[in-house]
């Protein structure tokens, strides 16, 4: 099959076309500033630039991965937020409707308030800050373009990372390395997931897909391990071999655009079906900063 990527050089789109193009599938990549090797240039933020990428390439699957994540950039910067995560979102869904090719739309658990987990995929959104409400309603536009497509939402992600401050997760680790300690938040729970995982139940649902037609709508994929982010910093204090006693706590909510307590998304839809993947977050975390720990 014929998979165009979007994002592709970014934490979830590497995992996504490396997973795609080792199972056998055509996938083409987009990128922005990072266009390695065998990734297209494409702005999300031009229409123009967006339709003629997927007129060229005739993919039969479209995932989009290209957004901006981090919700105190999003919170600083609504315009931006808006032209990259919902504008863009309608024009890749419209351009893959014009091609006639399934499209699975990346969204987050930040659509969700937090204080009522888990959360199924028709439980009621209620985002808390920019980023959370502008994927909400990059979820709604892409419904608006087809009712064939899919919506996947997943929480908080780490894998292979570039450096350790790509992921929200690995940079714990970074400033532990850096000899910042805390304090650490505390206070809201998370899932970490990992990217592979992610890429793993995307290449699923694209199978299932021409299994089952009329699969749309959507889905959710999460870790199964909660940990606050002070947990995490645990995890790594032993992987990284440093005294637990030296960091500390913070059991307020964390500075910043405001964030849910807890947004533990529900799998069942996923897991009724037999897809998914969940990497244990010791084993994947060890694996995610070997590369920047000395001696290895
Ligand atoms: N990371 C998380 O913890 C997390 C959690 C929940 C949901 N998600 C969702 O997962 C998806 C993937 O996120 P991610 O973590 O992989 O993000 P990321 O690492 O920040 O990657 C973002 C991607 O978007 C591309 N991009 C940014 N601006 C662009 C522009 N103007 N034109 C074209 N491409 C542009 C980047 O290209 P260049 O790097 O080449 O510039 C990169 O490939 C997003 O929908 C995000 O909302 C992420």
């Amino acid at each position: 099959m014929k998979i165009l990527v979007t994002g592709a050089s970014g934490l979830l789109g590497r995992a996504v076309f490396s997973e795609l193009s080792c199972c056998g599938h055509n996938v083409v990549g987009t990128a922005w500033s990072r266009t390695g090797e065998g990734l297209i240039k494409v702005n999300m933020m031009e229409p123009a630039e967006i339709a003629a990428c997927v007129a060229r390439v005739q993919p039969d699957c479209v995932v989009h991965c290209a957004a901006t994540r981090k919700p105190d950039v999003c919170e600083h910067d609504p315009e931006q937020t808006e032209r990259l995560n919902v504008d863009a979102a309608r024009h890749v869904a419209t351009a893959a409707a014009e091609a006639q090719a399934w499209m699975i739309h990346i969204s987050t658990d930040y659509v969700f308030d937090g204080t009522n987990p888990p959360y199924a995929p028709d439980a009621a959104p209620n985002p808390l800050n920019a980023y959370g409400q502008s994927k909400l309603e990059s979820e709604r536009v892409v419904c608006e373009v087809s009712a064939d497509f899919c919506i996947l939402r997943v929480p908080i992600l780490y894998g292979q990372v570039e450096s350790l401050d790509e992921s929200p997760v690995t940079v714990i680790a970074a400033d532990l390395l850096a000899g910042k300690h805390g304090p650490i938040d505390n206070w809201a729970t998370r899932y970490p997931t990992h990217t592979v995982d992610v890429a793993v139940v995307i290449r699923q649902l694209i199978d299932h897909k021409t299994k089952d037609p009329a699969f749309s709508g959507i889905c959710h994929w999460s870790g199964d391990e909660p940990f606050t982010k002070f947990g995490m910093a645990q995890i790594f204090c032993d992987i990284l071999d440093i005294p637990k006693d030296t960091i500390t706590p913070q059991d307020t909510p964390p500075p910043g655009a405001p964030r849910p307590k807890n947004s533990h998304l529900d799998c069942t839809r996923l897991e009724s079906l037999n897809i998914g993947r969940q990497t244990p977050f010791a084993q994947g975390a060890t694996e995610a900063i070997r590369p920047f720990v000395g001696g290895e």
